[in-house]
């Protein structure tokens, strides 16, 4: 017997397609500080590697812009630089509301393409500066309010009281927004707004604009996205990339340091997928969902490699610079787990948390067999950091993927494999792992399948397509992803001393940003378009299932495929747990002799009428699980049943 793997109890998480700014970092206003915006990479005839093709901001890629925001009554808006709010957020919007203007006159923000609107307090905030030749102080307050994009109906205000804005330097004003309505959609936008018998001919100048709505557990994730992390009955968070920790440049990679401290200090970067990352979602924000949802962090750390433009090798640290990146690393670990007396570590308590956080887990780069380099940034920054730190377990990303070297990992390490494969190549890996330590001679080390996904149909080439033709490619998890992944997933659940981990990747799209498909919960603004996949539900299942112990199993009769099977059994060995897939299109009777009584049956099970069976918007558990009805009872030490074609089960033995 063996002890079981964490498995599917770990998530991985970058920000791409709009999953972490507008996704599930839970700041609810686009471009809330003006600090950049999108710009498409593609491919420019006779020109080799990626190009800018095309750009939100037409002089500057990824540049400042005034997308999402709009001016209310007789007023102008535009950005500017003359007032900047910090020298991290220089660009604020100017509000010209000029002197015959009358009525209601302010800005309005359409949110991530909508806000969604429902019965809870919002905690919105704004910089605000006037121009002192102009104003009057005539002023009675600044109303704060959401309404309806599209017939202007408000469904909450709130005035904050003022008589005058500085003209000297910004103020900061708050309030909450106790809303008791339902909007019917989630076309809301949020305002800030005057009266304009109180203020015409005055200019004002806003920055770092915020509104926030419920959390999950008070931290900054958005609750409903946080909630289906923690329910998969995730253990582990793998943050935060992905190609999206390296950088376009290696100026433009994720800075942990330029991610924590006050929001008014973070100017954001480039991120990797086409969007300006306004950094809101932090080193410590990503620690804190860790803390509050009990799920150990896997820390990503920059490993000296960046990615440029897609297409070219990229830029990597020279040898004799990786000293600066190894420091760096140890930096970032002194912050997360150095105490208070630490250089770090009182950084981290000065911002708001003195208690080191749990790192047990460090992840160094991200596909580093891109590179031809990670044979010497590898050595260099895993023994720099074990020097240190020993008890840090520590993954490389790459083995035998670059066909020109393989990564010797040291004992104890783990190697993050990564498949984005069709539903044969997991049926065909079922047994990849059997003897993968002694075959490769890596006795000791672990593997992490830090992302996975079936991302097309079977070809008869067999060769994944990664500009995801139509047809073939699949954009939403299917059956037939749920049944290819959890073969694999068992697999790896025979296998307890070879691998520690399997994450789906990415975990998140926003449908109306999506970089890449399939992903394991797509979402909007409203929170009743938020739709868990069939892999999510598989996923769910099997890590809920889950017992202590692996069992060993002897076939008698029949073999794998198209039957699949892994058994274990709880601490308290009351319980049996044996998962069975059937991926042919038909039922095929299944015997279970056990050397224990079984005095109960119960079963779940994910299925569908098409393997193209897939979860959406309006259909959003066509693929989920339900129980098992008409199973038969357990006779003595022995269970019959037939398992339904295209089925993913889980049959749970009381054992007397
Ligand atoms: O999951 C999407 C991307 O796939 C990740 O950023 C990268 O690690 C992999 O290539």
């Amino acid at each position: 017997m063996n002890i079981p793997t964490s498995l599917t109890r770990f998530r991985m998480f970058e920000d791409i397609s709009h999953s972490g700014d507008g996704g599930i970092y839970g700041e609810l206003l686009v471009n809330r500080a003006f600090q950049g915006s999108g710009a498409t990479i593609g491919s420019l005839p006779g020109v080799p590697g990626g190009s800018v093709v095309s750009s939100e901001n037409p002089i500057v890629p990824f540049g400042p812009v005034i997308t999402g925001w709009k001016p209310i009554g007789d007023v102008f808006i535009h950005l500017t630089q003359l007032h900047p709010l910090s020298d991290a957020l220089p660009i604020v919007l100017q509000l010209d509301i000029p002197f015959n203007a009358t009525g209601e006159v302010g800005i309005l923000n359409e949110g991530w393409w909508g806000i969604d609107v429902r019965p809870q307090t919002y905690g919105a905030s704004f910089y605000c500066l006037s121009n002192g030749p102009r104003n009057n102080g005539s002023l009675s307050g600044i109303n704060v309010s959401l309404r309806s994009n599209l017939t202007g109906e408000t469904w909450v205000t709130s005035k904050i009281p003022t008589t005058n804005v500085s003209s000297f330097q910004y103020e900061h004003f708050e309030t909450q927004l106790v809303n008791q309505a339902m909007a019917p959609d989630s076309n809301n936008t949020f305002a800030i707004t005057f009266d304009a018998s109180e203020v015409a001919g005055n200019t004002f100048y806003f920055g770092l604009t915020s509104l926030f709505g419920e959390t999950y557990k008070d931290t900054r994730i958005r609750k409903d996205l946080g909630e289906t992390i923690v329910d998969l009955g995730s253990r582990f968070f793998r943050f935060p990339g992905g190609n999206n920790l390296e950088g376009y440049s290696i100026e433009q990679r994720w800075k942990w340091n330029e991610t924590i401290g006050p929001l008014i200090n973070r100017k954001g970067r480039v991120g990797d997928w086409g969007y300006y990352n306004t950094n809101g979602l932090g080193l410590m924000e990503f620690l804190n969902f860790c803390e509050a949802g009990s799920l150990q962090p896997i820390l990503g750390v920059y490993a000296g490699f960046s990615l440029d433009i897609f297409g070219q090798e990229g830029t990597s640290f020279s040898e004799d610079q990786m000293n600066l990146i190894l420091e760096d690393i140890l930096n970032e670990i002194e912050f997360i787990t150095g105490d208070t007396s630490t250089t770090w570590g009182a950084k981290r308590a000065e911002y708001g948390h003195p208690e080191p956080y749990e790192l047990n887990f460090i992840e160094l780069g991200n596909e580093d067999w891109f590179s031809s380099t990670y044979p010497y940034r590898f050595p260099i920054l895993y023994q720099g950091i074990k020097q240190v730190y020993p008890n840090l377990t520590l993954i490389s990303t790459a083995f035998d993927e670059n066909d020109d070297y393989n990564i010797s990992i040291p004992a104890g390490g783990l190697w993050d494999k990564h498949d984005y494969q069709t539903p044969s190549f997991f049926l065909e890996n079922f047994d990849f792992y059997d003897n993968w330590q002694e075959t490769t001679d890596n006795e000791g080390v672990k593997i992490f399948i830090g992302e996975s996904s079936v991302f097309q149909y079977d070809t008869p080439s067999g060769v994944v397509n990664y500009s995801n033709p139509i047809g073939i490619h699949i954009p939403y998890p299917n059956l037939v992803s749920a049944l290819g992944e959890s073969v694999y997933l068992l697999g790896a659940e025979r296998n307890p001393t070879v691998v520690d981990f399997i994450a789906y990747a990415p975990s998140f799209a926003n449908l109306n940003w999506e970089n890449w498909t399939p992903n394991l919960v797509s979402f909007t603004a409203n929170r009743n378009e938020t739709v868990k996949s069939s892999s999510y539900y598989m996923e769910q299942l099997f890590a809920h299932f889950h017992g202590a112990e692996t069992l060993p199993v002897t076939t008698v009769s029949g073999n794998f495929n198209p039957l699949w099977w892994a058994a274990s059994v709880d601490d308290g060995d009351t319980a049996m747990y044996f998962k069975v897939v059937n991926t042919g299109n038909s039922s095929i009777p299944l015997t279970i002799n056990t050397d224990r009584a079984l005095t109960a049956a119960n079963g779940t099970i994910i299925t569908a009428p098409s393997l193209s069976s897939f979860n959406y918007i309006n259909n959003q558990t066509a693929v989920a699980p339900s129980p098992i009805t008409n199973l038969p009872s357990p006779s003595g030490q022995a269970f019959n049943w037939d398992v339904p074609a295209w089925s993913i089960n889980v049959l749970q033995f009381s054992l007397g």
